[in-house]
This record gives C-alpha cells, structure tokens and sequence, in this order.
C-alpha cells in the first residue's frame, strides 16, 4: 500500500506573520495520522514554519533547489544541501511556473531532482501538459519526457521519490481533470515507469494536482493511481488544507 500524502505549495505567498498564523490554524485541524502532509513555504520563511511545526505531525518541504550541487558562487540560489541541513524533508523540482515562466527546460529539472536525492530530501517531480498539447493528445507523451528527463540519470532516483501529475491548464484556474482524466495519465505514468523497473513503479507515489479543493479531493483521491494531491491556493486556507487531508485519510 502507498502511504498518501496532500502537500501545501504554498507558492510566492505570505509574510512571516500569516505564516505562523496559518500553521498555527493548521495544527488545530485533525489531520489523519495515516497520510503524510507537507506545506512548502518560501525559502526565508522555512525556519519560521520549522518552529512552528515542532511537535506536529506536519513537515516541510522547499520550493525549488538550486541547479548547482556544490556550495559556492550562485547568487540568489538554495542548495538542496542547505535546504536539508535546515530540516527539509522534501524539495518541489520542475513545477509548471518554473517551467514556463522562468524557462527551466527538462535538463535543469532532471539535475535539480537528482541533487536533492543526492542531499538526503525527498524530491517531487511536477509533470503536466499545456492545454495545447493535451488537446493534440500529447498528454502522456508530454509527461513521460519530462519523467525520462530523469529516468536517464538513473531509473533508480524514482525509488521513494514523489512525482505530481498538475496540467498546466488546471493549475490556479478553478477547472480540475475529471477524476477519469487524471486517472488515465496517472496510470499512463505507472505503466511507463513499469516499463523499466516494476517495483519502483508499484512504490511511486503520484500526486494530482491543478485546483484541488476540499469538495473534489475526495473522488480523485478514490482513484487507482492516484496517491494524494499537491495542493496551491486551497492550501493556504486551514479549514480547506485540513478537509483535503481528511479526504485522503478515507
Ligand atoms: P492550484 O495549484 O491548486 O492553485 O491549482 C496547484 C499547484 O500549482 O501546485
């Protein structure tokens, strides 16, 4: 059995003060100890959100890692080993804003994963498809590239990693993949995966996300392949935050 997990990304959102007053808000909700759940604030508030988890059963994840593995001269850039040595556990790569706006392309992703692997963190691997390549049936060729960017590193960095399955056109629009939509591609992704290593395949955990909310979380969470959701705007809301994860704990 996958162990599910709902992750927070709470994206260029907050200041120090609504971020301890959202986790604070958060650590009140009932969370189903049966799931993982991680919220992934802004780097600089990482050791503000770090004091204020301590003793729940909530952990952190950053945003991004930098492309580069070794400390040194980067301006501006987050080492996954500083981001582990802060008390990450895990690291979003690729996400479809990276991706689009600021042009990160498969390569950068692939040495971004395999840093915070190499770091001790648990990478999450964003994939998805613009609406235009899912309406010229590109979706699961789309996501299995962007997958193979990393497959060709090692097939093996996929064991105990997270991908999460997020279209670009459901991410902040308010418009979901069907639960049979999101099914379909994450299936597609197993199979793929499966087709080099079987058992990585059967212990990937694939998130959904692109507008999940606490009123559709629970019928996508029914879903096969499915193993939880990253979640963005409804993430910075406790009582929603905290209704999602009940669907997952079902
Ligand atoms: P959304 O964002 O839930 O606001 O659509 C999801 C994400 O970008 O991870």
């Amino acid at each position: 059995m996958r162990r599910q997990m709902v992750a927070g990304n709470w994206k260029m959102n907050g200041t120090l003060q609504s971020v301890a007053e959202l986790l604070s808000a958060l650590k009140q909700q009932a969370l189903p100890s049966s799931i993982d759940v991680v919220v992934f604030p802004v780097s600089i508030h990482l050791l503000e959100a770090k004091q204020c988890l301590q003793g729940a059963d909530i952990q952190l994840g950053a945003q991004d890692c930098a492309e580069q593995f070794e400390l040194g001269a980067l301006t501006g850039e987050v080492s996954a080993s500083q981001l582990s040595d802060l008390g990450c556990t895990y690291v979003l790569v690729g996400h479809s804003e990276r991706r689009d706006i600021l042009k990160e392309g498969d390569g950068v992703v692939a040495s971004k994963f395999v840093n915070a692997h190499k770091a001790g963190l648990i990478p999450i691997l964003c994939v998805g498809e613009t609406l235009s390549q899912r309406e010229q049936g590109l979706a699961v060729k789309t996501v299995t590239e962007q997958i193979d960017a990393v497959v060709e590193k090692n097939v093996d960095y996929l064991r105990n990693a997270v991908l999460a399955y997020e279209p670009v056109w459901a991410i902040g629009t308010g418009l979901t993949a069907s639960p049979e939509q999101a099914q379909e591609v994450h299936a597609a992704i197993r199979a793929h995966v499966a087709s080099y290593d079987e058992d990585v395949a059967r212990g990937l955990r694939i998130l959904y996300g692109g507008s999940v909310k606490a009123d559709n979380a629970a019928e996508l969470f029914a879903q096969q392949d499915i193993d939880g959701g990253l979640i963005g705007g409804a993430s910075l809301k406790a009582d929603e935050f905290g209704a999602i994860c009940r669907a997952a704990g079902n």
